[in-house]
């Protein structure tokens, strides 16, 4: 096959794959958007949706065009070899229309939990000391927090919901920092931790350039990790494990990469320090920590409105911490290098190795 020839295959084919992907999930933004506007609100959450900002909030065509860039960047990535046309694994359109339902279904738990900022359902008698108190919230108000096997059924549909359906290729995006640090070393030697890894999706996705790389997933809910365990049972090399980003289960200095995604933000100041030491202590010097995020402010000043409303909308206590935290200061006390920074739609990668 000619070269072109072969680039208009390739270009096709992401085509085929993402815009139904991103049409599905802009479609239930859509529904969700003219539901908002015929459920009964009382005065109190009507005040809260004209909170104020004096910062620049992009319009959807803004939004768009923005997204659009992630996708042009995602199918650059795949042109230039460091990943393969990414598969989605979306599952069946049965399986789409059920979460879809599910989704629907729950809405309007959601709704009356935002109605009366009730964010500590999941504080009970049962969980009440299992597990850090910070990480026993409703975020996002969602049913069961991070602890029941319905949120870890929803939470996909959520999150793509939330990025119109760009969350995996926001994800993927991590993976030039690692090609970077890979290349040209055995896979099958490499050590990796996915921290906060949830339901799997970027292990699946790190398994598609590196099927042979044993890679560790971590996160304290057990109700995510059983999941992921499906999600990636065709995969080989793949550990889950329930731990804490606080103490993670690895030796001194053993891991050559270590990536976290949208978890940093969902952390309280006082344990994003913590983790970035425990990262500091497990990864090999010269290795690598990756973390995808949201932007922050300043980032991209065009979108600094857009960053503060969001929490007003969705329960995330530390998310106004997170958008002023200086990340390169903080890893440079632990060790651990600022790289580079690169944005990618509404989140960005940020990138740190540990001095040698
Ligand atoms: C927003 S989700 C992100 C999940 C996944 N990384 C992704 O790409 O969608 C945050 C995840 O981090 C987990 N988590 C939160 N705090 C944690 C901590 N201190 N230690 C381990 N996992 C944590 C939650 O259980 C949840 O699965």
């Amino acid at each position: 096959m000619s070269s072109r020839l072969a680039q208009a295959v390739t270009r096709v084919a992401y085509g085929a794959r993402q815009l139904p992907r991103v049409a599905w999930y802009v479609g239930h933004s859509l529904v969700l958007r003219e539901l908002a506007d015929t459920v009964p609100q009382s005065e109190k959450s009507k005040a809260r949706r004209r909170v104020h900002t004096d910062a620049p909030v992009p319009d959807r065509k803004h939004i768009y065009a923005d997204m659009a860039k992630l996708f042009l960047q995602d199918l650059a990535n795949v042109e230039a070899g460091i990943y393969p046309l990414p598969a989605e694994h979306d599952g069946s359109l049965l399986t789409l229309i059920r979460r879809s339902r599910i989704f629907f279904d729950d809405l309007p738990n959601v709704h009356r939990r935002r109605e009366a900022r009730a964010h500590g359902e999941v504080l009970n008698e049962i969980t009440r000391g299992t597990r850090p108190r910070y990480y026993l919230q409703n975020f996002h108000y969602q049913s069961g927090g991070w602890l029941t096997e319905k949120s870890a059924e929803l939470y996909d549909t959520q999150v793509e919901i939330l990025f119109n359906g760009s969350a995996n290729a926001i994800r993927r995006q991590a993976l030039p920092q690692l090609h970077e640090v890979f290349a040209g070393r055995d896979q099958r030697k490499l050590k990796v931790i996915d921290i906060g890894c949830g339901t799997g999706r970027f292990i699946d996705a790190l398994k598609q350039v590196w099927p042979k790389l044993p890679v560790l997933g971590i996160d304290m809910s057990e109700a995510y990790l059983r999941h992921a365990k499906r999600y990636l049972r065709h995969r080989s090399r793949v550990n889950l494990s329930v731990a804490k980003a606080e103490s993670l289960p690895a030796a001194n200095e053993s891991q050559d990469a270590l990536i976290s995604i949208f978890l940093f933000h969902e952390l309280p100041p006082k344990v994003r320090r913590v983790v970035l030491r425990e990262c500091a202590r497990v990864l090999k010097p010269g290795g690598r920590l990756v973390l995808v995020d949201s932007l922050q402010r300043g980032d991209r000043p065009d979108y600094d409105g857009l960053l503060e409303l969001f929490p007003h909308s969705y329960h995330e206590p530390y998310y106004l911490s997170y958008l002023d935290e200086d990340f390169a200061a903080l890893a440079a006390k632990y060790g651990l290098v600022h790289v580079r920074d690169v944005n990618a739609f509404i989140s960005k990668v940020m990138v740190f190795d540990k001095r040698l």
